[in-house]
């Protein structure tokens, strides 16, 4: 098979059977190569006071029952606000948000002081002109190097905005354009996030 025009390997030395001597700059690059949307996950304190972290390790994990995890650093400040409330809201950017996603990506003592929200159901902030928020109880906290792994239970779902989504790639924002291009059929059917038509969640 032809590999021309293809790109071309970079980054980690090792040749095609890869490397086992890496550093972690080397790691982060090595992950930076996979495409994720951004979340931010939210709750409030026991005075009612807004917290939240942006969020690129947010999964659907789940569909019976409807699990969804997320990856909180050990140092994250609004980690031990979301345990001690035990509920937290999924908020799923928009492209239109990137000033969202950089506000709740840095500390901050007044991450909310610019940002309109909308009580969930149990009070937490839904950020408004998300794509879609979901509120969760935590269900399960699993210990994994310097992040937790938090399982959640889906309780509510917020409606759909039509509109594209927020990516991280390569430590940058990116957004993208329709139409996409779809898998074969036989690759989606038991896939969490498949819907049965062109739409994805
Ligand atoms: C696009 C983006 C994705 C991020 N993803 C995560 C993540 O998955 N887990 C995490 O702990 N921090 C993540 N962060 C970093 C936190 O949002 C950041 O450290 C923040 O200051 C934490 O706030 P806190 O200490 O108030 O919780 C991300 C930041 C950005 C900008």
């Amino acid at each position: 098979m032809s590999t021309a025009g293809q790109p071309r390997p970079s980054g980690v030395a090792g040749g095609p059977y890869g490397t086992t001597d890496f550093d972690s700059r080397q790691f982060r690059t090595a992950m930076g190569q996979f495409c994720s949307g951004i979340t931010v996950i939210t709750t409030i304190d026991a005075d009612a006071n807004p917290a939240g972290f942006a969020c690129q390790s947010f999964a659907a994990l789940s569909l019976d029952p409807p699990l969804v995890l997320f990856c909180p650093m050990k140092t994250s400040r609004s980690w031990p606000v979301i345990e001690a409330n035990g509920k937290f809201v999924v908020n799923v950017l928009s492209h239109r948000q990137q000033d969202v996603s950089a506000t709740f990506g840095a500390p901050g003592d007044d991450k909310f002081r610019s940002i309109v929200w909308d009580p969930s159901p149990a009070g937490l902030p839904v950020i408004r002109h998300s794509l879609t928020w979901v509120e969760c109880d935590v269900d399960n906290v699993v210990d994994a190097g310097d992040h937790y792994i938090v399982v959640g239970r889906a309780l509510t779902l917020g409606e759909v905005l039509q509109d594209k989504p927020l990516l991280f790639y390569r430590g940058g924002y990116l957004s993208t354009e329709h139409p996409r291009v779809t898998p074969a059929q036989a690759e989606l059917e038991n896939f969490l996030t498949y819907t049965g038509g062109d739409t994805w969640l």
